[in-house]
């Protein structure tokens, strides 16, 4: 291939970057060289939905969004009316001074109907949709696998699974629609590769594996469209799903932190790199990937 068909096969949509840049400015004094590398992380624009973005790790990542300059965030989860930390996320944004807003509705993940409709109503209010987080998740009880009810087991994965899923679609459908590419980001868990020592959660567990292969699977489909599709695989960070444990076990802060290299907890604002950059042209080229953000937990 010649340094022309590689040129027109794939070119940064910020214009040139990096060396490219630096050899133009090089032939070209009058070129004013600038960093770009904090425009490659801008969502400038840009429309995205998250599910479970009234709380926690949902919450926080549609925040970070509208940071990166998102024109507008839609969190969608399931109580009527959005919490107060939802609320002041949204007057916080407002006052950002960069015409982000975050936007709330009522719905439910395994609705796929209800979820492919809403979204459709926000592209076509909207006239795009470029980047999606997939965060709604439940943790139940810990069960012994022998004794796993399968009621149960049926709800953390119609959740868990097939949630994603239907979310991930409804997203999808309008940036096919669209015709301008997007990025989904699944949110999964380390507990998708490894299993947490301890703690009898075959159904989480399962759950997350599958969204794995799910970004995997998805990404390969729609990847002629432009639209890339990874997972995300938090460690153990303190919000309101694990505090269901941590609060009323008090000991497992300690078990939990001493599990990673780091030596303690995540945040769940130790998510907004990641997450911006997923959604972002910064990671134009990653598709089909797993990105874990453990503390390291993984690797011992
Ligand atoms: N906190 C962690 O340590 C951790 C680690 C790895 C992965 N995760 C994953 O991150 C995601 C967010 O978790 P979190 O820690 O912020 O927990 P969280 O409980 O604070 O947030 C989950 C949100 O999902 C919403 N939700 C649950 N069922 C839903 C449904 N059927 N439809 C719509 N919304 C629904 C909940 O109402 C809640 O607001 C989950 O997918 C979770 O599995 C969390």
């Amino acid at each position: 291939m010649s340094s022309s068909q590689f040129a027109a096969q794939s070119a940064s949509p910020l214009g040139k970057l990096g060396i490219e840049a630096a050899l133009e400015a090089a032939a070209d004094p009058s070129i004013s060289p600038k960093p770009k590398i904090f425009d490659e992380f801008a969502l400038t624009d840009r429309v995205g939905l998250v599910s479970g973005g009234n709380r926690g790790l949902g919450l926080e990542m549609a925040l970070a969004c509208c940071e990166a300059g998102a024109r507008v965030v839609y969190c969608f989860d399931l109580p009527e009316k959005p919490s107060d930390e939802w609320i002041a996320s949204r007057d916080y944004v407002a006052k950002l001074g960069n015409n982000s807003r975050l936007e709330y509705f009522s719905a439910n993940v395994t609705d796929q109907q209800a979820l492919w409709k809403k979204t459709e109503e926000i592209g076509d209010k909207e006239g795009r949709m470029d980047f999606c987080v997939a965060a709604a998740g439940i943790l139940r009880s810990h069960t012994d696998c022998l004794e796993y009810p399968a009621q149960e087991y049926r709800e953390v994965l119609d959740v868990n699974t097939n949630g994603v899923l239907f979310t991930a679609q409804a997203a999808g459908r309008q940036m096919s629609r669209f015709g301008r590419g997007g990025s989904i980001v699944l949110i999964a868990s380390m507990s998708g590769s490894i299993t947490n020592r301890g703690h009898a959660w075959v159904s989480y567990n399962t759950s997350k594996a599958a969204v794995l292969q799910m970004a995997r699977s998805m990404a390969c489909e729609l990847g002629e469209k432009k639209i890339r599709v990874n997972s995300l695989s938090p460690g153990h960070i303190y919000t309101s799903m694990t505090a269901a444990y941590l609060d009323k076990q008090p000991h497992l802060f300690d078990v939990w932190s001493s599990m990673n290299p780091l030596g303690r907890l995540g945040r769940p604002d130790e998510l907004r790199g990641v997450v911006t950059w997923l959604a972002s042209d910064a990671s134009t080229f990653c598709t089909g990937s797993d990105i874990i953000v453990s503390g390291g937990h993984h690797s011992w």
